[in-house]
């Protein structure tokens, strides 16, 4: 699909929702999956992975109806090295303007080992799998998992076989982040020397950042030729996560004097992406992080202060604007009228209908009450609590009154609607966020067990809201809620019965590493 003369162009592959949402704890539902991928194809992503279809139904109706909805970017979809995953996977993809599928197996003796195939009935495996596929569907990307750990002879031989049975994307995978920069870029330029018919096919660079050198190691892969990046929005993935799109893309255009190569990203959709992937998943960016961390564009110490005042550039290597951060942070407050806040919303990548920006208008203007100031980060805390109370919920909170201090044990007093009746409840606990919890399990009993209890603050001052993240496991699927409120107590009962809400409607995600392993 690429176009070879057209040499210093580099396709970004996003997957964010399959190999990031594969991250212990991250689960998007159904309609989050669609206005993420939406948001990618806008931001101008060449391919969205879009999952795992055989994975479960979720996950292939997600994938489908992505696909259906797809506008410029290919859709694509994984595969193990089977005909049902093929199948399954064609299915779901085969409505796209331009679908793909993507299969892959495990060629490094570690994998070969777990599924007892030797060389020889492996490369008999990807020919015949690589085949079929190719007989359904005319984009194929195969990928030989653990590439950096296979022998460089024999991954000659799968590439090769792969690219004569019709694949037309050859990606290696650093599965387990163990590469660096310079063997990467030896691998992709090994690759392209050796094997007949590379210069027939796209090779990317999938890498893994357990050795905090993803993003290195995919940029050093594009040096030596690879001309497809995947990547994910905020790096996330299955333990360290993988390669970040915002780092790669921003790499790219800041350095394009040594990387002269052209994305078709438009970076100034990054930052709303990154905040809605982190809101949608539950997974906090670091503060610290490259690009989008919360103090990528702060600046603490005075002399660095007074240089950007002067000229931005003496400390700054990227304006906010580029990534679509808003150059002035301007306070609104409760005198601030409906239109004023729909443009601020508009400016940070919320589009709003009339009836949708009344419940929002109403919420704001409570927080105004209780918060002098409510900056971009409030309205975006705002935002994300007003998609996860829609209203009609099974569990609504109604009230909540809480007693703590030195002297223990702790109270909390909850009136909850539990499928429309309103119930009372009086709990203690260890600590208020305990008893709180307490009570909430009381009104409505389960056993799911609770895997995390996250807050943070939104913005600066006694008065900032707090964001609690909550991550709930049933029987092995895992069901995650979130809320903001200035008092952190509220948001933490707003987070776990947003969780809990999830789990009624069974809204969960099971874990795709057990069939990730099975691939081998
Ligand atoms: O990391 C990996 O090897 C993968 C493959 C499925 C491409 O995610
Ligand atoms: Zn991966």
């Amino acid at each position: 699909m690429t176009d070879k003369t057209d040499q210093d162009r580099v396709l970004i592959f996003d997957t964010t929702l399959r190999d990031g949402e594969q991250s212990p704890g991250a689960t998007m539902s159904h309609d989050e999956k669609l206005e993420i991928a939406g948001l990618l194809d806008e931001m101008g992503v060449d391919i969205i992975e879009a999952g795992f279809p055989i994975a479960s139904e979720g996950d292939f109706e997600a994938v489908r109806d992505i696909a259906r909805n797809s506008v410029n970017a290919v859709i694509c979809g994984l595969a193990r090295a089977n005909f049902a995953d093929i199948d399954r996977c064609w299915e779901a993809v085969k409505e796209a303007a331009q679908p793909r599928i993507h299969t892959f197996i495990g060629t490094s003796p570690l994998h070969r080992d777990i599924t007892a195939l030797d060389q020889e009935a492996m490369l008999d495996k990807i020919a015949a799998t690589v085949t079929y596929a190719r007989n359904l569907c005319d984009n194929i990307q195969w990928s030989p998992m653990d590439a950096t750990r296979t022998e460089h002879d024999y991954l000659c031989r799968v590439v090769e076989t792969a690219i004569k049975c019709g694949a037309t994307t050859i990606n290696i995978p650093d599965t387990v982040g163990y590469t660096a920069p310079r063997e990467s870029a030896d691998l992709i330029r090994m690759l392209l020397e050796r094997v007949p018919g590379a210069d027939t096919v796209v090779f990317a660079t999938h890498c893994h950042n357990d050795l905090g050198m993803a993003t290195a190691n995919a940029l050093a892969a594009v040096e030596a030729g690879a001309r497809q990046i995947e990547c994910t929005i905020n790096g996330l993935g299955e333990r360290a996560g993988n390669t970040a799109l915002e780092e790669v893309v921003m790499a790219m255009r800041v350095r394009n004097d040594i990387m002269p190569y052209r994305t078709g990203i438009d970076t100034t959709k990054i930052m709303h992406l990154s905040r809605r992937v982190s809101q949608v998943s539950g997974f906090a960016v670091q503060f610290n992080k490259a690009v989008v961390g919360k103090n990528a564009f702060l600046h603490e110490s005075g002399i660095h202060q007074d240089g950007v005042l002067k000229n931005a550039q003496t400390f700054e290597i990227m304006r906010p604007e580029d990534i679509g951060l808003t150059a002035k942070n301007i306070a609104m407050g409760k005198h601030s009228g409906r239109a004023a806040l729909r443009a601020k919303l508009r400016e940070l990548g919320y589009e709003l209908g009339d009836n949708q920006l009344k419940d929002v208008f109403v919420r704001f203007k409570a927080l105004a009450d209780r918060k002098k100031e409510v900056y971009d980060d409030d309205l975006i805390a705002l935002m994300a609590d007003s998609a996860a109370q829609a209203g009609d919920e099974h569990l609504q909170l109604r009230r909540l009154r809480v007693v703590c201090g030195t002297e223990g044990p702790q109270e909390a007093e909850l009136t909850m609607l539990v499928g429309g009746e309103e119930k009372f409840i009086d709990a203690t606990g260890d600590g208020p966020v305990d008893a709180v919890f307490n009570a909430v399990k009381m009104l409505y009993p389960h056993n799911a067990r609770l895997e995390l209890y996250q807050v943070q603050a939104v913005t600066e001052g006694t008065d900032a809201q707090a964001t609690v993240s909550v991550r709930l496991s049933l029987d092995g699927r895992i069901f995650t809620g979130q809320s903001a409120d200035t008092d952190t107590v509220v948001a933490s009962a707003k987070a776990y019965v947003h969780a809990l809400n999830r789990l009624h409607a069974g809204h969960g995600r099971t874990s795709n590493s057990a069939l990730m392993q099975s691939a081998g």
